[in-house]
């Protein structure tokens, strides 16, 4: 006799063996194969997450998602996480919170914030869309990160803190940021959503800010599709983080809350200068967004974060194959370089053309594509280069020279766990082949 139960294992049984006859890893064929810089890796228990997620037809945020926050905050080593829908609601998010009128000395329109000039835009973006004036400082050859020596000089009367990204997972010299903040009394926020696992000092990224963000795109270090996540220490932060996300609302009932609300009294509430109770899931004390994250992604993510130690190792793997490899081209290529006391989780492996070299950016990405090695440029450069961001008001430091070179020569290619020995060899044999080509 069949059963909502049995009918389930036999729908969960098919999903694995369609796994099998469709996903499974197709065989490299050298010059045919695409080496992709990044991509899902995910086997049937992925598929069986989301299939299970939609069979039970949640769909709206629900168990999955709290367990998925759980999961998230205890692998990073902070209090709370609140799941969004991408890494960019996460750092709009962060931003808006740091904004809001239920702390006690919020940011204010025309408050600086210092934020490297090169990075993703996303990054920047939500620091204009606060009405808040971002205060650009280059970054450093190598790491790609906010060189804290260029920390002083961005200093104003205006400046309330530092928005930083872990680029390519190589952590920020978080040691003397940290110590810059503290004595001028600004919050950190990181951006560590290419850094999903990377220390410094033997301490995670990501647990140095205010509040830290991640991304759950499938370049990511784990992916739920579209997805973010916002991190922080602070329940005050925490709780006004998830009223943003979940329209600006007070009430923080999540889905099992009893009908009369954790409080017990959600029917009871005061709105100051109206005087009829009012309903706390209408109580309304931000501007808020709908951000939120669906249980179909937060089950994809529970599998995916059971993954992540795995994934991780195999990224520090590749890229150590792939920087080995590179090493002898040190004369025309700058590699990647990190603190001494960091361990990056990479996200991938930038390299920029040097100026001295006798050949352009453009050359050597066109050898590695021609021969299907997947290339991305350093996001967008220098950012006040980029159209949407050209006429913005903030200020620099210096003329930003090494954002600009970046622009210019730099690239990455991929090390995610998608990738095994033949693709890697295959790589560094593209490079080699390039190089020769030289002679
Ligand atoms: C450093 C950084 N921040 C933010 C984002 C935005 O993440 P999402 O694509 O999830 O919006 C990205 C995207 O790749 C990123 O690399």
């Amino acid at each position: 006799m069949s059963s909502p139960e049995s009918t389930r294992d036999k729908i969960l049984h098919l999903v694995a063996e369609h796994y099998r006859e469709a996903h499974k890893s197709r065989p490299f064929v050298p010059g045919n194969t695409r080496i992709h810089y990044a991509g899902r890796v995910f086997d049937e228990q992925e598929l069986i997450a989301a299939v299970n997620a939609c069979l039970d037809f949640w769909l709206t945020d629900g168990p999955n998602t709290a367990a998925f926050e759980q999961g998230l905050a205890d692998y990073v080593g902070v209090r709370s996480a609140v799941a969004v829908n991408s890494g960019s609601s996460a750092n709009l998010i962060a931003m808006a919170t740091l904004c809001s009128n239920q702390l006690e000395h919020p940011l204010e329109p025309g408050d600086e914030v210092i934020t490297p000039a090169v990075g993703f835009p996303t990054t920047v973006a939500p620091i204009v869309q606060n009405r808040l004036i971002p205060v650009f400082v280059d970054c450093r050859l190598g790491t790609y990160n906010l060189n804290p020596a260029h920390l002083e000089p961005a200093l104003s009367s205006r400046t309330r803190g530092i928005f930083l990204a872990h680029t390519m997972g190589i952590p920020a010299e978080m040691t003397a940021i940290v110590e810059f903040a503290h004595a001028h009394r600004l919050f950190i926020v990181e951006d560590a959503c290419d850094a999903l696992g990377s220390t410094i000092g033997g301490r995670m990224v990501g647990t140095f800010g205010e509040l830290s963000t991640l991304s759950f795109y499938p370049a990511h270090h784990m992916t739920t599709g579209e997805g973010g996540a916002v991190l922080t220490d602070d329940p005050m932060l925490a709780r006004i983080s998830r009223s943003l996300r979940d329209w600006g609302r007070d009430c923080q009932c999540t889905y099992d809350s009893p009908p009369d609300g954790a409080c017990g009294r959600r029917f009871e509430w005061h709105i100051p200068g109206f005087d009829e109770p009012y309903d706390h899931r209408y109580l309304f004390t931000e501007i808020g967004y709908n951000l939120k994250m669906t249980d179909i992604q937060t089950a994809i993510g529970l599998a995916q974060l059971a993954k992540l130690p795995e994934f991780i190792a195999k990224r520090k793997e590749n890229f150590s194959r792939l920087q080995a490899g590179l090493k002898q081209y040190e004369e025309f290529l700058i590699l990647p370089t990190w603190p001494t006391e960091a361990d990056p989780s990479w996200f991938a492996l930038p390299i920029t053309v040097r100026p001295s070299a006798p050949f352009a950016r453009a050359d050597m990405i066109a050898w590695l594509e021609g021969r299907n090695v997947e290339t991305r440029l350093l996001f967008a450069g220098n950012i006040i280069r980029q159209p949407g961001f050209r006429d913005i008001e903030h200020r620099a430091v210096g003329n930003l020279a090494n954002a600009d070179l970046i622009m210019r020569a730099a690239f990455f290619i991929g090390v995610f766990p998608g990738l095994d020995d033949d693709r890697i060899a295959y790589v560094l044999e593209a490079f080699a082949d390039f190089f020769r080509s030289l002679d």
